[in-house]
């Protein structure tokens, strides 16, 4: 019996994002709404060695519950392993079958898998008799266009003990390009009894509206319309209850990153290469922000980067 997935607050949920979803950027989207984070994709094989990289990426605090941890390997052994380890830190552990980065798909994980449906449903189901928490997938349509699987590999992971699918609408070699196929969320909702969450191509009020009128997802998963912008979960929540688009002014932005590195200090996670980036995120669309960006390539200290984010 799959474990139930939790009923959350709200509707929308922060993807998953390499380099993006650490613990401050989790934090912040929760401030905005988010009801549910995720951390970004994990080895289990380097987990399960507790690798103290690894470990640092799996640090968790109560303010961001409840939080996922999301997991990549090939090796049913050094998932079931690392998912053993972090499942009391974690409330659901997510499996990664849609990762298009030519490392992980090398190695035979992330959306190499999708072509292994014994194996998704080995994984799977090691993984669900393994832990007490709920486990879900994140899944995209297949390799490619012509192999097209998602129903299959939704019905897999259901039958194994999943408790919610992850649909990124897209087929592994488009990574991110092109547009994501919703209509193939609704097919996956049609298909199996567990909640289904719609990923690709939210990033504004009305694309959510859209998302859950046309496929009937549960839950909306936002990604890049997240990037330096975690006020989109206000933003879309306050319009999904009442139809209001709220805007952000060019100080709350700015404020919004101050509070981004409070909390990259507060864990231990602070580093410049980061605040410049984030500088140049929290302030896309703002007048002088390309200004910004060619400044912050001059400097080096944060004391300098905070003076040239606080000019503008
Ligand atoms: C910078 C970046 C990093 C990502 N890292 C991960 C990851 O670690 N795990 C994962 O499952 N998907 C990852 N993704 C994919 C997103 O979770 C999401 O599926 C995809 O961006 C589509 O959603 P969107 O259109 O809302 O961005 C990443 C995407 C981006 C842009």
């Amino acid at each position: 019996m799959a474990k139930k997935f939790p009923k959350l607050s709200g509707k929308l949920i922060l993807a998953p994002m390499h380099e993006v979803t650490n613990i401050a950027f989790r934090i912040m989207c929760k401030k905005y709404g988010a009801s549910l984070v995720s951390t970004e994709l994990l080895s289990a094989n380097a987990l399960s060695r507790e690798a103290t990289s690894s470990l640092k990426l799996a640090l968790t605090d109560k303010e961001e519950k409840p939080v996922v941890v999301q997991l990549f390997s090939q090796n049913t052994d050094s998932i079931v392993k690392a998912a053993k380890l972090l499942e009391r830190k974690f409330d659901i552990i997510d499996f990664n079958f849609g990762c298009p980065s030519k490392k992980i798909m090398s190695q035979g994980s992330g959306g190499a898998l999708l072509k292994r449906k014994n194996k998704i449903g080995e994984i799977v189901r090691e993984l669900t008799s393994s832990v007490d928490i709920p486990v879900t997938v994140k899944i995209r349509l297949g390799v490619d266009k012509k192999n097209i699987n998602v129903i299959e590999v939704a019905k897999i992971c259901e039958e194994n003990g999943a408790s919610a699918i992850i649909v990124h609408a897209r087929t592994v070699d488009q990574g991110y390009s092109g547009k994501a196929d919703w209509s193939q969320i609704k097919k996956v909702k049609e298909n199996v009894k567990i909640p289904v969450i719609g990923n690709g191509d939210v990033f504004s009020a009305k694309d959510a509206e859209k998302m859950l009128g046309e496929t009937g997802c549960d839950y909306i998963m936002i990604g890049r319309g997240s990037i330096g912008n975690p006020f989109i979960f206000k933003q879309i929540g306050e319009y999904l209850k009442t139809g209001k688009v709220i805007e952000q002014t060019k100080e709350e932005k700015i404020n919004d990153y101050f509070q981004y590195i409070e909390l990259t200090k507060r864990f231990d996670i602070f580093s410049i290469k980061d605040a410049k980036l984030k500088a140049q995120e929290f302030t896309k669309g703002i007048p002088g922000c390309s200004k910004l960006r060619q400044e912050l390539n001059k400097v080096k200290t944060w004391e300098e980067i905070k003076k040239l984010v606080e000019l503008i």
